[in-house]
């Protein structure tokens, strides 16, 4: 999708995809994983998620990136947090609480801005991605991570043309694929999910990078 596609969604409030409870796969599964609360999360294509929230619950520091101000404003608003703003090359730095996020492209986000990070979140990120977009996606989040990173990917799928995208589905075989050549990758759970009103399905993932 175009920058102006979320753009205008965040303008308008059309974010169907913000949910205002965490996640419940997340809760449910995160904790297994075992991931040091020192690790800082990374949340590619993060909205305004509460399960940022979660995490630093849990003792995380969390990195998100983010096309909107819009998105990030209000997360920090939303959350009655501190906020101060600057300019990290490419993007726009808002920082307070243990959060930092990011807004601008993930695309120009690279190792040598925050590093390579140890853990990683995505829910509704690669599902946000357009199929000819997903593997340079993957490509990239490689070099976001180090050797050993650990995190929990959610994804969807529903029947085909069964709606208008984004989400994209993406079924289990494909996300095997794409991450099996740089991630041990285990399929925790998989449920019952409505998409725009329609019948599909929801997949958790945990995965290790080698
Ligand atoms: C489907 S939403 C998911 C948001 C969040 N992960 C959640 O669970 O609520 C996808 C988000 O990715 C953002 N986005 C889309 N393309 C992006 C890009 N290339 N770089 C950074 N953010 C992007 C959009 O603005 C939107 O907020």
């Amino acid at each position: 999708m175009e920058p102006k596609f979320w753009h205008d969604k965040w303008k308008s409030n059309q974010i169907g995809f913000h949910e205002e409870v965490f996640h419940p796969l997340l809760c449910r599964y995160w904790d297994a994983l075992g991931i040091d609360t020192a690790a800082t999360v990374f949340v590619p294509l993060c909205g305004k998620s509460k399960d940022m929230v979660w995490l630093r619950d849990r003792g995380h520091k969390v990195v998100g990136v983010e096309l909107s101000e819009i998105a990030a404003q209000a997360f920090f608003d939303e959350n009655n947090l501190p906020v101060e703003c600057d300019q990290l090359g490419a993007f726009k730095r808002y920082r307070g609480g243990g959060y930092i996020l990011l807004c601008g492209d993930v695309f120009d986000l690279t190792a040598a801005v925050l590093g390579r990070f140890a853990a990683v979140y995505d829910r509704a990120a690669l599902i946000a991605l357009p199929p000819g977009s997903r593997r340079s996606y993957i490509r990239h989040l490689q070099t976001l991570c180090r050797s050993g990173t650990l995190g929990l990917l959610i994804t969807l799928s529903y029947p085909p043309d069964a709606l208008s995208p984004p989400p994209f589905a993406v079924p289990v075989e494909e996300v095997e694929e794409i991450y099996a050549n740089w991630c041990e990758l285990t399929l925790l759970g998989m449920g019952a999910a409505r998409v725009k009103g329609v019948a599909g399905s929801e997949s958790v993932f945990g995965l290790c990078v080698r």
